[in-house]
């Protein structure tokens, strides 16, 4: 036997990346005492070992059995009194050089196995650097911390599952404590629509919807011809051959071109489309297609029907009754007669189908954030779109929160849809600007992602926002993190494009399937630990780690508004009871503020 005292065995069997070993009888114990550490041989999940000349070869243990081969293998030897197990091999270090991801050189049979101890894994993890931050502790050693590279975590983006109650925010909260500690100049925003996070950052600048200190505005007026479409009216691309679609478009295009004059700076007319984020008055497009809708003319013909001619009723003063659009009143025409006598009814009877469902929307308070939002109103408002990218990704606040609390999940939809395509418009419009873009990266980082990035849903405007970063944000410098208990509900575009994943406890078997697929090292041994996890313990693999690897969470302080119900504190005692109790949980729900 190796008289060294971290031997463990011999490899008996080397498959492309998967290698067994058969553990020597001669161990004097089956839980052996290192440097005053007691490891125990033969736990899956653990590292061990293989040195060859200078090159080490490192692999984590996935099964261990008492006979050789695999479980089914019907030509296995039975023997009993030793064990075998199975390692997945994961990288390998070459004299001094740093550990690698990946096997040039094969072990082969009675080549050497290691137990890997806490030397072994603080040269494998290295000194954490300018490049990186600490996520956690390793699980076997409380010592040892462990660091991802910020750049690959960033930009190749990431994300945290596990199930719920597994630890995801807490890990949120670790991860963007430690960017916001290290980097001066980072800067974050928090999609978050539980509004749990404020609590746990303290400095972070909060947008609010409804809130009456900093409410998050989001000007309907930033969405692209076909959302508005649908958002307004309910019409959907397909209809584009119909008059109405098209006369909208028209419309709007006019409404645009007449407020090119903005606080941001002057936009040639030429460029101005129904697309272009440019102010306008959602209350007045709903007056014109009322007017022309209503109208009454001293001429039949549709074309002779204008402005000039339209019979409008007048008020006891002489003044025509032309209504008001900021009030959604509607103008007053003189009633045409039975027959064929003018005033004639109006020909202009297009907008017929949109005017009603522009009224209601407009109705809609649940909407206000959009269509009265604060100084971002319209044209001659105080503000424009570059005081709204100052407050949520120019400020000195480095963490800006955009709390969705309370809003139901249509409207949920449209404001991170609107959020994220905004952000990232001016991330890729400023690509080249010395405080922005490229030169200044920024992650957005998305809780409850599964609700409204899944991937059964195609009419999404935030999906569909999403996977625009996450296919082609690094370039202009935008990073996603997503935060989901569900990953198996997540669009597949986005699942792909995730470079490291953080998982915690998760049981759901789809949702392990899905980290087991789409993680990009192919380490199922440590993937399979998913179900029996502890919460606040997490297998990181991907590109922003050296290698893949189980961590512990540090609970942080203060914390997200997450924690459970104290339930035998609440059920031990008794409640007050009276009639009134209620009516004010009946009122939010209508209102639907909080
Ligand atoms: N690292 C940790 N160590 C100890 N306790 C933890 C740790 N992380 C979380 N917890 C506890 O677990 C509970 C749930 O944590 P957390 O809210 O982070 O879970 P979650 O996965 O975000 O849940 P949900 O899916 O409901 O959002 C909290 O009450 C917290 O106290
Ligand atoms: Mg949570």
């Amino acid at each position: 036997m190796d008289s060294d005292i971290t031997y463990l065995g011999k490899i008996i069997r080397v498959d492309s990346s998967t290698v067994e070993v058969e553990v020597s009888d001669d161990i004097p114990s089956a839980a052996p005492i290192i440097n005053g550490r007691l490891y125990k041989i033969g736990q899956i999940g653990t590292f061990v070992k293989m040195p060859m000349g200078n090159i080490t070869t490192y692999g984590i243990v996935s099964s261990v059995s008492n006979t050789p081969g695999k479980p089914d293998d019907n030509q296995a030897r039975q023997i009993f009194g030793s064990r075998f197990l199975s390692v997945q091999l994961v990288g390998e270090k070459i004299g001094d050089d740093d550990f690698e991801k990946g096997i040039g050189t094969y072990p082969t049979i009675n080549d050497a196995v290691h137990i890997v101890v806490e030397k072994d894994l603080f040269n494998i993890y290295g000194e954490k650097d300018t490049g990186s931050i600490e996520i956690g502790k390793h699980s076997s050693s409380d010592n040892l911390s462990v660091c991802v590279d910020i750049h690959k975590l960033i930009l190749r983006h990431c994300a945290i599952l596990g199930s719920t109650g597994s630890g995801k925010s807490n890990t949120t909260v670790s991860i963007l404590k430690a960017i916001l500690n290290n980097y001066l100049g980072s800067r974050v925003i928090l999609v978050d629509p539980h509004g749990e996070y404020a609590s746990a950052f303290p400095d972070a600048k909060v947008y609010k919807i409804n809130d009456s200190s900093d409410p998050l505005y989001i000007p309907f007026w930033l969405m692209n011809f076909d959302e508005l479409a649908f958002f307004l009216v309910g019409a959907k691309p397909t209809d584009d051959q119909r008059p109405e679609y098209r006369l909208l478009r028209e419309w709007i295009t006019g409404y645009k071109k007449e407020n090119y004059q903005l606080k941001s700076g002057d936009v040639n007319r030429d460029f101005i489309t129904a697309d272009s984020p440019i102010p306008f008055n959602a209350r007045k497009l709903w007056h014109d297609m009322n007017w022309w809708l209503n109208a009454t003319f001293s001429e039949s013909t549709k074309d002779k029907q204008t402005k000039d001619n339209a019979q409008l009723q007048k008020d006891e003063d002489g003044n025509p009754k032309n209504g008001n659009y900021d009030e959604l009143r509607q103008a007053e025409f003189k009633p045409y007669p039975m027959g064929s006598n003018a005033p004639y009814k109006s020909k202009h009877q297009d907008f017929y189908s949109y005017e009603k469902k522009l009224l209601s929307r407009l109705k809609d308070s649940r909407f206000d954030f959009m269509f009265h939002p604060g100084d971002y109103k319209d044209k001659s408002s105080l503000k424009d779109l570059h005081n709204l990218l100052n407050d949520w990704i120019g400020s000195d606040s480095k963490l800006v929160i955009l709390d969705l609390g309370g809003i139901p999940f249509e409207v949920l939809d449209i404001a991170i849809g609107l959020i994220t395509r905004f952000v990232y418009d001016s991330m890729f419009w400023g690509r080249n600007e010395s405080y922005t873009g490229r030169n200044r990266p920024l992650l957005l980082a998305y809780e409850e992602a599964h609700t409204y990035l899944n991937k059964n849903d195609n009419n999404s405007y935030s999906k569909n926002a999403v996977e625009r970063i996450f296919k082609e944000g690094r370039k202009f410098g935008v990073g996603a993190l997503v935060i989901s208990q569900r990953p198996s509900e997540i669009s597949e575009t986005i699942l792909a494009q995730i470079g490291t994943f953080i998982a915690l406890r998760l049981t759901n078997s789809g949702d392990q399937s899905i980290v087991k697929s789409s993680s990009p090292d192919n380490l199922n041994s440590l993937i399979d630990l998913l179900p029996s996890l502890r919460i606040g313990e997490a297998v990181i693999v991907g590109e922003a780690i050296k290698i893949p690897s189980r961590i512990r969470v540090k609970l942080n302080n203060p914390r997200p508004t997450s924690d459970d119900p104290k339930l035998i504190e609440c059920w031990s005692k008794t409640h007050s009871t009276s009639d009134d109790k209620y009516k004010s949980v009946v009122t939010k729900i209508r209102e639907q503020r909080r």
